[in-house]
């Protein structure tokens, strides 16, 4: 069984990886240091999958432990999920976001040279699209300026690894830019854990309706989009997990030095107003929101090209928005014991 790396697997995108890449017959170990995960994810994967995952708790920037994770286990292959991901708090604090998203990658180039591991899949996201020109957008459209500390530090990421690459290490790199990746594993053991007030849409949406917010805002609905709100490509995190799995596969058939970009999104945009409505459908609930003035820096309207992944990757999302608001909602039922 190949053993894979999972930084940041107890994270929300990778605890969910970490069951898709059990599922196929991959053993996945996770580094995380629990600085934005609990330690109660473990468990929930024990459930999920009947068996421990193996775990080493600590730093990726630490090179001393990143090198004894790779001479203790034959690493077959690395997921890069570890990184600081809140956009505002990266406007505020840009260096922990410059020096832990960039110095951890570095890190794990690094040591997978020097053990002569092949294969690394790297988180990067929509957000260097910026608002494209053209929707949906491709991987080949040009990139915009970062909007935001967090977001450059996704753009110099692809970019270090492009270089790297090009320096022939005799490694292979897949970066897959998520769109906007929502829902929780159907048991409702594993799901996103946001700390403090939620930054985004669906958390926000299930804290109201469990009754830990009052009411949600919706910033603008001037937007020039069908009803005036802001348009995004919502992803159930089971179909992102495995797009993950196939991104490995392939990146293995590949030659050495093969470096590649998928957007990883359904290829459908859908509007605040609709996550609202069809929540309120599948939540068989009424949610208090109110229109508010549009958010800075927000982008008015971005859905993914899904070509290259469907054809290449052989990967297509298969749940649908309701799908994945019906698993965030019993996810949430289960956190506040509704
Ligand atoms: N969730 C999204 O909307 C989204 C969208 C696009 C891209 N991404 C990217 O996907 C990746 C995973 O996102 P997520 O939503 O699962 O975030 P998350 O915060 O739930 O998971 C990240 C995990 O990494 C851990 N971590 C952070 N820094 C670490 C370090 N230096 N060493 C060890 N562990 C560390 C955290 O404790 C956490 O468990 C991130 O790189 C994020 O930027 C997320």
């Amino acid at each position: 069984m190949k053993n894979i790396l999972i930084t940041g697997g107890a994270g929300y995108i990778g605890s969910h990886t970490a069951v898709a890449l059990v599922e196929s017959g991959y053993n996945p170990i996770i580094l995380d240091d629990f600085s934005n995960s609990e330690k109660g994810v473990l468990k929930g994967l024990k459930k999920i999958l009947s068996k421990d995952v193996k775990s080493y708790e600590g730093d990726c920037n630490n090179k001393a432990l990143v090198d004894k994770i790779f001479k203790e286990n034959e690493i077959s292959g690395i997921i890069h999920f570890a990184a600081s991901k809140a956009v505002g708090e990266s406007t505020q604090i840009p260096l922990k976001y410059y020096s832990n998203n960039i110095n951890s990658l570095l890190v794990i180039l690094e040591v997978m040279k020097k053990y002569g591991v092949k294969n690394i899949v790297f988180s990067s996201s929509c957000t260097v699209y910026g608002q494209p020109d053209h929707l949906p957008v491709l991987e080949s459209t040009p990139r915009k300026e970062a909007e935001s500390p967090y977001g450059n530090t996704k753009k110099i990421c692809e970019d270090i690894l492009h270089d790297h690459i090009k320096s022939k290490p005799n490694t292979k790199a897949i970066g897959l830019r998520y769109f906007n990746p929502i829902g929780a594993h159907p048991s409702a053991e594993i799901g996103e854990l946001p700390l403090g007030v939620p930054a985004n849409l669906i958390p926000f949406v299930t804290q109201t309706a469990a009754g830990i917010r009052e009411k949600i805002t919706v910033f603008g609905n001037d937007y020039n989009t069908k009803d005036g709100t802001c348009v995004r490509d919502y992803i159930h995190v089971l179909d992102l997990a495995d797009a993950h799995v196939k991104a490995l596969e392939y990146l293995e058939k590949q030659e050495d030095n093969f470096i590649d970009i998928f957007n990883v999104g359904t290829g459908n945009g859908n509007t605040v107003l609709e996550v609202v409505q069809a929540f309120e459908k599948v939540s068989n609930q009424k949610l208090n929101y109110e229109i508010g003035p549009r958010r800075p820096g927000d982008i008015e309207k971005v859905w993914a090209n899904t070509d290259k992944v469907n054809n290449l990757l052989g990967w297509t999302a298969k749940y649908t928005l309701e799908d994945s608001l019906r698993d965030s909602w019993n996810w949430q039922k289960k956190l506040s014991g509704i």
